[in-house]
Parts: structure tokens; sequence; C-alpha cells
């Protein structure tokens, strides 16, 4: 099976893609950064941000669904955890790309993740917000 996601990549630098005004809660949006087709979504108040492309048959994922904290792939029902993208339900066996997030002066910034951070005790990665709004 080929990873749609194989060779994605993205900012290594906090990078402003949105505003938070501009997210609804639930909603899918699909932004492009550096040339990659990010997902960002908002769940109970949270802004994750995933690879917007499924890396089973690259389906787009901004016309999937969240279930439980997870993004469903529009195609085949794959699902993806926000948190850190691996895959919760197949067939999708590659997880997709993720992003660190944090909002400075209501200004959502995204860079690549590097590396998968340890979760907290809610199993949720925090978000940094470095100015108040
Ligand atoms: S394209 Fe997403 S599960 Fe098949």
């Amino acid at each position: 099976m080929i990873n749609r996601n194989a060779y994605r990549s993205g900012p290594e630098d906090f990078t402003t893609i949105t505003t938070v005004g501009e997210l609804a809660e639930d909603e899918l949006k699909r932004v492009v950064v550096h040339e990659q087709p990010v997902l960002l979504v908002k769940v109970s108040g949270r802004i994750h941000a995933v690879g917007a492309v499924c890396s089973h048959y690259g389906a787009p994922l901004n016309e999937g669904r969240v279930v439980d904290n997870t993004i469903e792939c529009p195609w085949h029902a794959s699902r993806f955890a926000l948190e850190d993208g691996m895959v919760v339900q197949g067939p999708a066996c590659a997880a997709l790309p993720v992003y660190d997030c944090r909002i400075v002066n209501a200004q959502v910034q995204i860079k690549m993740r590097t590396e998968n951070k340890v979760r907290d005790e809610e199993g949720s990665m925090p978000i940094t917000t470095a100015a108040s709004h």
C-alpha cells in the first residue's frame, strides 16, 4: 500500500494560517501551507492540524467528518486521531502528518511536528497561548 503522505512536509517554524474567528466548532477547514494541504478543525475548543489527504487512497479529508476526536475519511471510513494523526480505524495503515498549533494574538499558527510528544493526562496535546486577545 502506498502512503499518500510519504513525502509531506510543512513549516519548520510557526506560521500564521488563519484567525481563531475563522474556525467554527467541528468545521473542517482545508488550507495550503508551504504547498502542503492541511486540515484544521476545532473540537471542544482545541484546534488541531493534520494532513488533509487520506493516507489510504488520497481522499480529501475536509469532506469527512469528526467522530470522537478523530477525522473519518469520506471514502472508506478510516479514522485518524486528531491529536497525533495516528490510524484509529483502517483500512488506512499509515498516519497523517501532524502539526503543532498555537494561538498568538488571535492568530492560529502551525508548524510541522517532527516528533510525537507525550500526551497529557487527558490524552490531549496542549495549545500554547502566547498573548491574550
Ligand atoms: S481513501 Fe481514505 S480510507 Fe480509503
